[in-house]
């Protein structure tokens, strides 16, 4: 092992530059062996600019640094990508491009650091020919074949700060306090930071609501002389009777933007209970920040783990975790079933036993 390529895709996770930090040093100090950054996703392929030399110097102090100092692109598909063609902006598979990139600065092993569409798009790659190695991250924890990502910790940590800020207002006014977290398709922020902080309900995508179950809940709360609830609603939950709530619909590049259903949420509460009702959107709050000592330890062993299996030829594979040690699992097995939360397992069952509602009851 020669060369190593390393990049970043899709949103960002604090973490991401303590695994790029790692492939560096396990390259370098156990395989003698050159490591290249590539800026801003599969873009840097195709920009004269987008290749990085990394050594010892460059990754020198970022540890504890959120954001990636690679950049990262979550509309950089190069099988689906916006390219202009006389003058007009058109979709273009342009794989081949990015494929014979690849081919021409003599890669022995490209690591792709990214969640389950950059790793998608890796296993693709690697049907074509690209000896990939995939890295888990998301601060959603919804990639499938590893019991966590990467960035989930440092998220859980920032939205359970919020709920405990959120606690004590909302008890001071006697308010009901919503509280709009990430999570697209996975609501394992809001259930965890929903347990740690001891919210009132946990609204997730995997458990479809009712809005007049939630009311029900915080009139209960009233009725026991509680006159402040909190919410930990993830912004992908949907009501039984509806759809997730976008903010702006998508395309062949962009994903559609979730967001608002939070401020749904709190209005409904508000014109059906005497509650006053107050929203907060948390937003890439979650996303930015320095990782906590978790995510520096998970980050930093997944990215060694991925250097030794390049070294070994293990392409097409992804580092994982499982049964706390850290391995590896094929890309086709790990991207077959996304992970979701159990709806059945102890987390959701522990937090109905807190007497946390998911706004189901009938
Ligand atoms: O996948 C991680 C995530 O943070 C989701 O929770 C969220 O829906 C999405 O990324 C937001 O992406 P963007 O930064 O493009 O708005």
């Amino acid at each position: 092992m020669k060369k190593i390529g390393v990049l970043t895709g899709g949103g960002d996770a604090p973490g991401l530059n303590a695994v790029i930090r790692a492939v560096v040093k396990t390259a370098v100090r156990s395989y003698d062996c050159q490591v290249v950054g590539i800026r801003d996703g599969y873009d840097g392929f195709l920009n004269p600019k987008g290749l990085l030399p990394l050594g010892r110097d460059e990754v020198r102090g970022i540890l504890p640094r959120g954001g990636t100092i690679l950049g990262t692109a979550n509309r950089g598909n190069p099988f689906a990508r916006e390219v202009l063609r006389n003058g007009v902006m058109i979709v273009e598979d342009i794989s081949d491009e990015i494929v014979a990139a690849i081919k021409k600065i003599k890669l022995d092993a490209l690591i792709v650091i990214g969640g389950d569409g950059t790793l998608k798009i890796s296993q693709e790659l690697f049907a074509k020919g690209v000896p990939v190695i995939g890295v888990p991250k998301t601060i959603d924890n919804d990639v499938g074949g590893t019991e966590v990502t990467f960035g989930f910790d440092t998220a859980l940590d920032t939205a359970t700060e919020a709920i405990d800020k959120l606690h004590t207002t909302a008890e001071s006014h006697h308010r009901v306090m919503v509280l709009e977290l990430m999570g697209r398709d996975a609501g394992f922020i809001a259930l965890h930071a929903g347990v740690a902080g001891g919210a009132d309900v946990i609204l997730i995508p995997e458990i479809p609501f009712h809005y007049d179950a939630v009311v029900r809940k915080i009139m209960r709360r009233i009725e026991g002389g509680r006159h402040f609830s909190i919410l930990a609603v993830s912004e992908g939950a949907k009501s039984q009777e509806g759809e997730q709530v976008f903010s702006r619909s998508g395309d062949a590049v962009y994903l559609p933007r979730l967001g608002g259903v939070g401020h749904l949420v709190g209005s409904y509460i508000e014109n059906n209970t005497e509650q006053e009702t107050r929203v907060t959107v948390l937003g890439h709050i979650q996303r930015g920040g320095t990782p906590t000592p978790f995510d520096r330890w998970l980050a930093t062993r997944y990215g060694a783990a991925a250097t030794r299996l390049a070294a070994k030829g293990g392409f097409g594979r992804m580092v994982s975790l499982s049964n706390g040690e850290v391995g590896d699992i094929s890309l086709e097995e790990a991207l077959a079933v996304p992970k979701r939360v159990d709806v059945y397992g102890d987390g959701v069952r522990t937090a109905r036993d807190m007497g946390i509602s998911f706004g189901d009851e009938e």
